[in-house]
């Protein structure tokens, strides 16, 4: 059963293992320098104790050279054990920052995979926990365990072979059978206590998550906070997290601290005993001594064991943790067998069959969905909010999978194709665009990382963006800050037009922002979308009418159906909902 059960922690941290293989001769150093440190400690210096000391202090005083070589001997190895130490710690951090980096990437990574629809499910403040805090606690867990695994067994065989060698010289050996006994009953409190302490570091991650989350949907409402005057509330959720985060914390530190004091009475114990049948026995106490010595170094490494067997399921907790993330499956996954589709030979024809769709089991938020949409036509999504125009669009670029009938883009269903060539052939303006913490030209460059330079300002001037460009104070080269603070919503607008003009992909999604601007901007942003539809097969999600104009074609969405489709005039006279969507907007 315990062998089972230590062999199933070993195969789950196995393949983070495989980890180790970039620094192998880091790792090998680190071994060699721990054992050279050992030896050192473990020899080294009992060997001066109790070989090289007599000799000079000896009856006889020695030769003054050989004093002077002997003394000089013990800087040395104290130099060597200093040395040695050093490196093996300084090489086995090393070994667990790599490890942690490469863990790191690996999650990053996997998060970049994952769907939408995982976003949704999971707080983005616990994503954070996940690849900040429980990487770095498992980096604490592969120090220490790597740096305490090799030294301690050492140390525990020498001092077993102490016992052994002592006993033989006393013909006893019922005090090895007292060593060897102490082994199993140490480990009934290394496993019961690491079962708890695994269950309580769980919690305790978990709420780290929470305190981390509150904090990151905090700093991302920074003016709602003030504006509606949430400072105390926020506070008092904080506080709260904070005091959860304390009272977990202690219990780690309890069931992480409470197993050495224990394990050391065992020790007590097994020390009593022997001197209990020594004593009986009447063996004296010059032989007795140096016995419950070594017996006492026995416990020691056991002790320093059943440290490590805890850590490791604190770390077991955190690699939980990033397993979840590593081991989601993906919802949205590629094809194995993918249909090819270049950028160069897309015409930009979009098709949906009988098309099904629900976020969330039994609410259906799309229903029986037929469209088709030839290349080079520009066609108006119009309809009440809620209707599902933005849930249309996103499942075009596959941000999700249809729940039945398919879509097809040039008639290949978008699952047969990778996802990757399917997002080249299109180019999405967002709803709420989004932008990067970077430079305005970085920032353009996202619509396509291969763009050359003198595209990024073409672009721009296209998305009537060049002019307000130049008048930041870096021009291009300006940092906008963290999704664009210091630029206004119309400017925003621009840039995520001009991303769309250097993606220049024969699909052109638009989601129209429902944001009213002012008469300028609204008048700059139609030219360029103007211009930016030019020879693409377009969507365009209307809010306002004046947009509605560029397209030739309009699909009414109602209710999660398409109710009606044709052009301004004939849904005007024939479609009440329309009729009232577009009277409404002349109205105000
Ligand atoms: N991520 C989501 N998870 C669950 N339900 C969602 C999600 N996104 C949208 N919905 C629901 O799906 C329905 C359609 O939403 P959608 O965003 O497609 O509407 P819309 O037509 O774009 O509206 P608007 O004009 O306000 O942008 C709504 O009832 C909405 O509540
Ligand atoms: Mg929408």
């Amino acid at each position: 059963m315990r062998v089972k059960q230590s062999e199933g922690l070993f195969k789950r941290f196995l393949p983070y293992f495989a980890l180790l293989g970039a620094v192998r001769l880091q790792f090998a150093a680190a071994i060699f320098f721990g054992v050279i440190f050992g030896v050192a400690s473990g020899f080294g210096l009992p060997f001066m104790a109790d070989r090289v000391f007599p000799v000079i202090f000896g009856p006889e005083p020695p030769p003054t050279a050989i004093l002077l070589t002997v003394t000089a001997l013990i800087p040395v190895v104290f130099l060597i054990r200093a040395a040695s130490g050093f490196l093996n710690v300084y090489l086995i951090h090393y070994c667990g920052g790599k490890v942690l980096e490469a863990l790191r990437v690996r999650v990053f990574s996997k998060l970049q995979e994952l769907p939408l629809a995982f976003y949704q499910k999971n707080k983005s403040g616990d994503l954070l926990a996940r690849v900040v805090n429980d990487t770095g606690q498992l980096q604490g867990v592969v120090t220490n365990v790597a740096n305490d695994l090799i030294k301690q067994p050492l140390t525990f065989i020498g001092a077993l072979g102490a016992v052994v060698y002592l006993s033989m010289k006393q013909q006893d050996l019922l005090f090895v059978l007292l060593a060897l006994l102490l082994v199993p009953v140490c480990i009934l409190p290394i496993r019961i206590i690491g079962k708890k302490l695994l269950h309580r570091a769980h919690r305790f991650l978990a709420q780290t998550a929470d305190l981390t989350t509150i904090l990151n949907e905090n700093l991302t409402a920074t003016k709602e906070v003030r504006a509606f005057g949430l400072e105390k509330r926020e506070i008092r959720k904080f506080e709260q997290a904070a005091q959860g985060l304390f009272h977990w914390a202690m219990k780690v530190v309890k069931y992480s601290h409470i197993l050495s004091p224990t394990i050391e009475v065992v020790a007590a114990i097994g020390v009593a005993g022997a001197v209990f049948y020594a004593a009986s026995r009447g063996v004296s106490l010059e032989t007795i001594l140096p016995l419950i010595f070594a017996l006492y170094m026995a416990y020691e490494p056991v002790k320093k064991l059943g440290r490590i067997h805890n850590e490791i399921r604190k770390g077991e907790a955190s690699l939980e943790r990033l397993e979840y993330i590593l081991n989601t499956e993906d919802t949205v996954p590629d094809p194995e067998a993918p249909q090819s589709m270049s950028l160069g030979q897309v015409r930009g024809e979009i098709r949906f069959e009988r098309v099904f769709f629900a976020y969330e089991q039994g609410i259906p938020v799309l229903q029986d969905v037929n469209a088709t949409i030839s290349p080079g036509e520009v066609v108006a999504l119009v309809g009440p909010s809620g209707a599902g125009k933005t849930t249309f669009a996103n499942l075009i670029p596959r941000f999700y999978d249809v729940s039945a009938g398919a879509i097809r883009v040039d008639g290949m269903d978008v699952r047969d194709v990778r996802k990757e060539d399917l997002r080249r052939a299109m180019a999405i303006v967002p709803q709420d665009p989004v932008l990067f913490n970077d430079t305005v030209r970085s920032n353009i460059l996202a619509g396509n990382l291969d763009a050359p330079p003198e595209a990024v300002e073409y672009a721009a001037e296209r998305a009537f963006a060049h002019e307000f460009i130049h008048e930041l104070p870096h021009g291009y080269e300006t940092v906008v800050g963290e999704k664009g603070m210091r630029l206004s919503g119309g400017q925003k607008q621009r840039l995520a037009l001009a991303r769309a003009f250097l993606r220049n992909a024969p699909i052109l999604i638009l989601d129209e922002a429902t944001s009213a601007l002012d008469a300028t901007s609204e008048d700059m942003i139609q030219q360029a979308l103007a211009g930016l539809i030019q020879d693409k097969t377009v969507l365009i999600i209307a809010h306002r009418f004046s947009t509605i104009r560029l397209a030739s074609r309009i699909l009414l969405f109602e209710n999660g159906r398409i109710k009606a489709t044709g052009d301004h005039e004939k849904l005007y006279i024939t479609s009440n909902v329309y009729k009232k969507l577009y009277d409404q907007q002349y109205m105000t």
